[in-house]
């Protein structure tokens, strides 16, 4: 605890110094979200980083999120605390496979989850996020989507349009893990809670829901709504800003495997290094930058 005061007090200084911001993602360690100038969900954090007028934005989260932070704040420098934090499903789509899929189905408009590297947001229509996925795919004009990588996703965006939709196989380790027996358990130990899930769950576990949100919808649900116990499907770090949104409430995570690990490589101790040393910095290619922009600002755009 001692230990953690200094590291604040240093990080405080070091904050000044640089004119820096730190974006943190709903499932970092409380540690990092307590120090956080902006805690949120994929979308909403890539809005902040777009609007920022700091020199330095640190990101905490997964490589995929400082790598959109860096493409829609080009002048910026960004920082993140741990370069080995990555997103496994992120790494389940190539760029050879999903160019594949487009010479097959040339009519189709590429729609692609944020969670994705550059390249393949540079070889993108438009990308969406959990929180507006919906609004994304009904905006493109094309009755044929290729959707990556996120085939659970993806199913759940399949039910509000009539677009065919052509799915990659990829999913998110974390979410993926949440099975039926453990919702149908955790609703016979907790009679009187509500189920809300993230989407990136499995199509049987999110038909079990009573709300069904990105993390940010989640948040917001449970703190409006009237009822007092929620079981929760999605990373156990969005427990933070749910106690303290509601203390009087009671969560129960859905599974103890609800956590992910890549998330949780970032600590207090490692922002703190980051600010001082201004590494590991995000890089991207001019070229792919620049192509993958037009796909992340055309989110932005859709109202
Ligand atoms: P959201 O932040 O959009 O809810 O996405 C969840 C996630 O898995 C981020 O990696
Ligand atoms: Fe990737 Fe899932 Fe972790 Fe999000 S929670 S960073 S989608 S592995």
């Amino acid at each position: 605890q001692e230990q953690n005061r200094e590291l604040r007090e240093r990080l405080a200084q070091l904050k000044k110094e640089r004119n820096a911001i730190i974006l943190a993602h709903y499932y970092q360690r409380d540690e990092i979200q307590e120090v956080a100038d902006f805690r949120g969900d994929s979308f909403l954090l890539a809005q902040k980083a777009a609007e920022t007028d700091a020199d330095t934005i640190v990101f905490c989260g997964v490589h995929f999120m400082g790598e959109s932070a860096k493409i829609l704040a080009p002048n910026k420098t960004v920082i993140i605390p741990d370069e080995r934090a990555g997103c496994p499903m992120a790494d389940m789509v190539n760029v050879e496979g999903l160019r594949e899929l487009k010479r097959k189905h040339p009519n189709a408009k590429v729609v692609t989850y944020i969670n994705s590297s550059a390249e393949i947001k540079a070889e993108t229509d438009i990308v969406c996020t959990s929180a507006n996925a919906v609004k994304v795919i009904q905006s493109v004009d094309s009755d044929e989507i290729i959707w990556v990588p996120d085939k659970n996703l993806g199913d759940y965006v399949s039910k509000f349009t009539d677009k065919k939709m052509i799915i990659w196989e990829g999913y998110c380790n974390t979410h993926d893990m949440l099975t039926v027996k453990d919702v149908v358990e955790m609703r016979q130990q907790y009679p009187n809670a509500l189920f809300v899930v993230h989407p990136e769950c499995r199509p049987e576990v999110v038909k079990l829901a009573d709300f069904v949100g990105s993390t940010t919808a989640i948040i917001d649900y449970c703190k409006k709504s009237d009822h007092q116990e929620f079981i929760v499907g999605t990373e156990d770090g969005t427990g933070y800003q749910l106690r303290k949104d509601s203390p009087n409430k009671t969560f129960h995570f859905a599974s103890k495997y609800l956590v992910c690990p890549n998330m949780k490589v970032n600590n207090l101790k490692k922002l703190v290094r980051c600010l001082e040393t201004m590494q590991p910095e995000i890089h991207v290619p001019e070229d792919v930058a620049e192509r993958a922009r037009l796909s992340l600002e055309r989110m932005l755009q859709v109202k």
